[in-house]
C-alpha cells in the first residue's frame, strides 16, 4: 500500500525534515560502509553485507525497518518508538523509545504501526520492584545521540541512561543482549498487551519462575484491514541464558495513563479479555537478575500457533548458541541472497554500490515467511505461506519482476502462498497484513504476480511445486467469481463485466465495498486481465485469449477525450453506468492540486476516481499497449510533449507505483535517449544514501526494486517477459541463477562515472548505441526478452555513446503493444 495520509501533507512534512536534524544512526555505520567499499576494490572474496545501510528509509515517511532479519524473516527485531513508526523505528531523536519487540513488518505506511508485540524494555529501578516504570509514558526514553547501529542480522540501540539494547535473530527466533552500567540491578518489563496500533484483543501471560521461562499469547489486529478481524500471536522469553543467569524477583503488573500503576510480586499468570468498552490497557511481567551482571541475554523464540510452539522455535533455531554464532549465521545467508548480483565494485560510483546493496537487501527483507507457523483458514496447510503480502497493488510491477532474475526457488514458495490463498478463501490475497485479509487496493493484482512466474518459468514450474493450471484456475477465479466484498479480496467482477468498466455510483447487488476509485480500478482490472491473458496464451486456451484481450482492452471505455488540462486533451475519466462520464479535473490529488483536504486514498469520500493517484498520473497507466494509448494522446510528437510535461510540472511522483513505469515511456514514442536521461534525473532527484533516502514509503521494497531496475538500466513489463533497455549506472555486472545453474553479465561498453549524474554532462557517453547478445548485435536497442538472455546466460554488452541524437531511436522496434501485434506468442 502507499501511504494513507494525503500526499500533500507528506510533501510538506519532507520539507520540514530537510531542516531537521535527528543525529542517527551512528556516523560509524556511513563510514565503516564507505571503508567496505573502498577496501573491496581488491578483495575477491567479498562481504555484500558490509555495503547494506539498514537506515536507508528510515526517515521521510520511508517506513523500513532496520531490525535484526534473515532474508524474509519473520522475526525483525527493532525498537518501538512513539509517533508516527509503522516498523517500530524511526531516526527521529525527539521520539522515545518504547521498547525492543521481534514482530515487525518493513516499509507499509500504515497510520497506526504494524505488530509491535511482546515489547521488552530495560529499566533501572534503584528503589525496587515496586518503583519501576512499566507503563509507556513511565518508562519512555530518548536515546543516545548518534549511537544507533544495525548491519545485515543485527540491531543495537543505546538509551540516554546508557542501557544498550542488541539483537540478532533466526526466522521465528533470536537472542536479544542488554548491557547495564556497573553497579545496577538490570530490571525489565515484557509487555503482554500492547501492540503498535494498540489493538490487543485479550490474552494470557505465564511465568514459570523455576524454568526462567515467560510464555505470552493473545489476539491483535490488522494494521491494514477490518477492525473485525483478529490474528493470534504468541511468544516464549528464555531468561536464565543456559543457566548462566539467575532471575531475582517476578511478578506482574497493569496499568493505564490515568494512575492505575499496579504490581504484583511474585504472582505468575495474567489472563485478560478484552477491554469492550475500549481505551489503552497495559499489562505485562516485570523481573530482574541476581548479582550485578553487566550483560544479560535473552532467548526469544514467537510463532502465530502456539506458544509451544515458540518455546519450541527458540530451542531448534537458537539453542545452546551465542550472540556471535547467530549473528554469523544471518550474516552468511545474506550474503547468499546479496551476491546473486554482482558488480565491479572498483569502479562503480560508491553510492551506486550502496544503494544498489541496500535495495537488494530491503528486497529480501520481506514478504516474511511464516510457513508452519499458520492460523485461521491457512492451520493445516502443507503450501509455504508468507505473512505481509502489503500490497500487492505495490508489489508486482518490480519487486517479483526482479527476483525473477535470479530466485525462481524462492518466487514460486510465494507464488505456491498466493495460489493457497484462492485454495482456502476462494481467491487470491491482495493486501495480506498481519496474516489477515488487508484492504483491497486496484484489485486482484495477484493475477500479475503469479501470471509473471509462470510465463518467465513455466518450463519449472512444475518442478517448483506449482501447478500452473491451478494457477490458471486462481486467476480465473479472481476474473470471474464476484466476491461479498470487494475491499478485501476479489473485484467488483460483475459489473465490470456487465458494462465494460467500473461504473461510478452503480447498483451493485452482488457485492459490498466503498464505492470509490472506478477510474483507476478500471485501468488495474483491465491489466489483470491482460496477465491472464499471457498465461491463457501460454496454455493454448484460444477462448479464453480472445475474452482477456477483450477485456484488457477496457482501459479504453474510462477515456474521455473531450476533457483538457494543461493544453493537453483526453484522459482517464470515472464513468456512470448510463456510459456518461463524471468529470473530475485530472489535477485532483497531485501536487499540483490546490485543495489540500482532498480525499485521494480508500476514504469513502474519495470521489476523484483515482486511488492515491491524479488523473494525470494514471492515464499513463496501460503498459500492455502504450502504442494505442499514443495514437489517443495524439501521436508520438504529442506523447513526447506531454510526458514532457508531466515530468516538468510536477505531476510525477517517484514515490507513487502507478508512476514507476512512466520516465521510460519515451521508449513507446521511439526516443529511448530521453528515458534515459529521465530515469537518472529520477535516481538522483529522489534517492540518496541517508536515512531520508527514499521519496516516501518503501511499500514493501517496491521503491527498492524499482531504483534497483533503474541502477542495473532495465525495466521489466509485468506479467511478461519482456525488459526494456536503458542505461546502467554500473560498468558491469553478474545476475546469478543458481536454480538455471547459469549466469549472466552485462558489459557497459564505453561507460563513463561522469555519466552517472542526475544531468548527463555534454560529452559523457551514456546512450545506448548497441547491445548485443552472446555476440549477436539485437536490431532494437530498446528491449529484449528474458528467455533470450538472462535465462540462457552469457554476455550481454551495453554499447554506450555520448552522441544522444545519433541513438534517439530504438533502430527496429518499439517495444510491444498488443494493438500493433505485441505479446502475439508465449515463449
Ligand atoms: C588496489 O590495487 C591496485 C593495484 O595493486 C592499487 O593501485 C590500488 O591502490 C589498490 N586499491 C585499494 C583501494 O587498495
Ligand atoms: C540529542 O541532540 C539534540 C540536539 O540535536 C539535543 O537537543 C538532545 O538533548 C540530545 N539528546 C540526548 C539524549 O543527549
Ligand atoms: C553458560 O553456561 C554454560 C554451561 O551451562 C557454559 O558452558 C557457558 O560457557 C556459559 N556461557 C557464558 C556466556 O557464561
Ligand atoms: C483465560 O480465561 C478464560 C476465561 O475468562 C478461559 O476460557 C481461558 O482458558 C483462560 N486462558 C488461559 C490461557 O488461562
Ligand atoms: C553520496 O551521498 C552523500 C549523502 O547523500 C552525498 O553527500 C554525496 O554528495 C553523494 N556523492 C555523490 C558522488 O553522489
Ligand atoms: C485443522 O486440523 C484440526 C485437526 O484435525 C481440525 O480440528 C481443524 O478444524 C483444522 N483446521 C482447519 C482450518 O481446517
Ligand atoms: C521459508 O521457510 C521454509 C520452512 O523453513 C523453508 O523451507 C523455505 O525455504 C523458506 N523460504 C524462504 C524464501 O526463506
Ligand atoms: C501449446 O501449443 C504449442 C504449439 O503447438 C505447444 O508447443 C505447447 O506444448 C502447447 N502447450 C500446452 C500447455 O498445451
Ligand atoms: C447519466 O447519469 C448521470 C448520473 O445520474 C446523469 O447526470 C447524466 O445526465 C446521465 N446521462 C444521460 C445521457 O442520461
Ligand atoms: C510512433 O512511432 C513509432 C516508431 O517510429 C511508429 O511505429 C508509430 O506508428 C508511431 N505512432 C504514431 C501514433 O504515429
Ligand atoms: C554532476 O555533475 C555536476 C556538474 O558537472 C557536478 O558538479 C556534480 O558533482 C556531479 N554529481 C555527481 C553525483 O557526480
Ligand atoms: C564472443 O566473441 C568473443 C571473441 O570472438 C569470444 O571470445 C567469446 O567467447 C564469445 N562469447 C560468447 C558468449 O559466445
Amino acid at each position: 500500500m502507499a501511504r494513507v495520509p494525503l500526499l500533500h501533507f507528506l510533501v510538506l512534512a519532507a520539507i520540514l525534515i530537510a531542516v531537521r536534524v535527528h543525529a542517527q544512526p551512528s556516523p560509524d555505520v556511513q563510514k565503516r560502509i564507505s571503508a567496505a567499499i573502498k577496501a573491496a576494490a581488491n578483495e575477491t572474496n567479498i562481504d555484500y553485507t558490509a555495503f547494506v545501510n539498514p537506515f536507508i528509509g528510515t526517515d521521510n515517511f520511508g517506513d523500513v525497518c532496520p531490525g535484526a532479519s534473515i532474508p524474509f524473516g519473520m522475526v525483525k527485531f527493532t525498537t518501538d518508538m512513539t509517533g508516527y513508526a509503522p516498523a517500530g523505528y524511526v531516526t527521529d531523536n525527539t521520539q522515545f523509545v518504547r521498547g525492543m519487540s521481534p514482530l515487525h513488518d518493513s516499509g507499509t505506511g500504515s497510520s497506526l504501526g504494524t505488530y509491535g508485540n511482546f515489547e521488552i524494555m530495560p529499566l533501572l529501578c534503584p528503589k525496587g520492584f515496586d518503583t519501576c516504570t512499566t507503563k509507556l509514558v513511565d518508562r519512555e526514553r530518548f536515546r543516545k545521540n548518534n549511537t544507533d547501529e544495525a548491519s545485515p542480522g543485527y540491531f543495537a540501540l543505546t538509551l540516554d541512561n546508557n542501557l544498550k539494547m542488541e539483537a540478532t535473530s533466526t526466522r521465528r527466533a533470536g537472542l536479544e543482549r542488554f548491557t547495564f552500567p556497573k553497579g545496577s540491578k538490570p530490571y525489565f518489563t515484557l509487555d503482554l498487551a500492547n501492540d503498535l496500533p494498540a489493538s490487543f484483543n485479550g490474552g494470557s501471560m505465564n511465568i514459570d519462575p523455576e524454568m526462567g521461562r515467560i510464555t505470552i499469547g493473545g489476539q491483535w489486529g490488522s494494521s491494514f484491514g477490518p477492525g473485525a478481524f483478529h490474528y493470534q500471536a504468541f511468544a516464549c522469553y528464555d531468561l536464565l541464558n543456559n543457566g548462566n543467569q539467575t532471575l531475582s524477583e517476578y511478578g506482574v503488573w497493569t496499568g493505564d495513563p490515568y494512575g492505575l500503576d499496579a504490581k504484583g510480586l511474585g504472582q505468575t499468570h495474567l489472563n485478560l479479555s478484552v477491554d469492550l468498552i475500549g481505551g489503552v490497557y497495559e499489562s505485562g511481567a516485570l523481573f530482574s537478575f541476581a548479582g550485578e551482571p553487566e550483560t544479560v541475554i535473552l532467548r526469544v523464540g514467537v510463532s502465530f500457533r502456539s506458544a509451544d510452539q515458540a518455546c519450541a522455535n527458540a530451542e531448534s533455531e537458537v539453542g545452546t548458541s551465542t550472540f556471535e554464532e547467530i549473528q554469523a549465521q544471518s550474516v552468511a545467508l545474506w550474503n547468499e541472497r546479496l551476491s546473486k548480483i554482482e558488480i565491479d565494485v572498483a569502479n562503480t560510483p560508491p553510492n551506486v554500490t550502496e544503494l544498489l546493496y541496500s535495495s537488494l537487501y530491503r528486497g529480501a527483507l520481506t514478504p516474511n515467511n511464516a510457513t508452519d507457523e499458520t492460523q485461521g483458514v491457512f492451520e493445516n496447510t502443507t503450501s509455504f505461506y508468507f505473512d505481509s503480502l502489503y500490497c500487492s497493488w505495490d508489489t508486482f510491477r518490480t519487486f517479483y519482476p526482479l527476483m525473477t532474475l535470479h530466485s525462481p526457488d524462492t518466487f514460486a514458495q510465494i507464488v505456491d502462498s498466493y495460489i493457497d490463498g484462492y485454495r482456502k478463501n476462494g481467491w487470491m490475497p491482495e493486501c495480506r497484513a498481519n496474516n489477515l485479509p488487508g484492504w483491497t487496493q486496484g484489485g486482484s493484482s495477484g493475477d500479475v504476480i503469479v501470471g509473471h512466474f509462470a510465463v518467465n518459468y513455466h518450463n519449472e514450474a512444475a518442478a517448483l511445486g506449482i501447478d500452473i493450471n491451478e494457477l490458471y484456475a486462481a486467476q480465473i477465479a479472481d476474473a470471474e467469481v464476484n466476491p461479498p466484498e470487494w475491499n478485501v479480496q476479489g473485484r467488483q467482477v460483475d459489473v465490470y463485466k456487465e458494462f465494460g468498466f467500473v461504473p461510478f455510483a452503480v447498483l451493485d447487488t452482488a457485492s459490498t465495498g466503498r464505492q470509490t476509485r472506478e477510474g483507476s480500478r478500471t485501468l488495474e482490472y483491465a491489466f489483470e486481465d491482460f496477465a491472464i491473458r499471457e498465461v491463457a496464451q501460454l496454455l493454448n486456451k484460444t477462448e479464453d485469449v480472445a475474452t482477456y484481450t477483450n477485456r484488457s482492452l477496457f482501459y479504453r471505455n474510462v477515456w474521455d477525450p473531450s476533457v483538457t488540462s494543461d493544453g493537453f486533451k483526453g484522459f482517464m475519466q470515472k464513468r456512470f453506468s448510463n456510459g456518461t462520464f463524471a468529470f473530475t479535473s485530472p489535477v485532483d490529488c497531485s501536487n499540483n492540486d490546490k485543495n489540500d483536504s482532498r480525499a485521494c486514498s480508500l476514504q469513502w469520500n474519495n470521489v476523484v476516481g483515482f486511488y492515491e493517484s491524479s488523473s494525470w498520473e494514471y492515464s499513463w497507466f496501460v503498459p500492455h499497449d502504450t502504442a494505442h494509448l499514443i495514437t489517443l494522446m495524439g501521436g508520438n510528437n504529442t506523447f513526447v510533449k506531454r510526458l514532457d510535461h508531466f515530468f516538468d510540472a510536477g505531476y510525477y511522483l517517484s514515490g507513487n507505483e502507478p508512476s514507476f513505469q512512466t520516465p521510460i515511456g519515451y521508449h513507446y514514442a521511439n526516443q529511448p535517449a530521453n528515458s534515459v536521461d529521465r530515469v537518472r534525473d529520477v535516481v538522483f532527484s529522489n534517492f540518496d544514501i541517508t536515512p531520508a533516502g527514499l521519496p516516501g514509503n518503501d511499500d514493501q521494497a517496491a521503491m527498492a526494486t524499482v531504483l534497483t531496475w533503474h541502477l542495473l538500466g532495465l525495466y521489466p513489463v509485468p506479467g511478461t517477459t519482456e525488459l526494456l533497455v536503458l542505461s546502467p549506472f554500473t560498468p558491469k555486472y553478474t545476475v546469478h541463477n543458481a536454480y538455471l545453474n547459469v549466469s549472466t553479465t552485462v558489459t557497459v561498453a564505453g561507460f563513463d562515472p561522469k555519466s552517472v549524474n542526475g544531468t548527463i554532462p555534454k560529452g559523457a557517453a551514456a546512450y545506448v548505441q548497441s547491445v548485443s547478445v552472446n555476440n549477436q548485435t539485437l536490431a532494437s536497442r530498446c528491449h529484449f526478452d528474458f528467455y533470450d538472455t538472462f535465462r540462457v546466460g552469457g554476455e550481454i554488452v551495453i554499447t554506450v555513446t555520448a552522441n544522444r541524437s545519433a541513438v534517439n531511436s530504438c533502430g527496429a522496434s518499439v517495444p510491444q503493444s498488443l494493438s500493433t501485434g505485441g505479446f502475439a506468442s508465449a515463449r
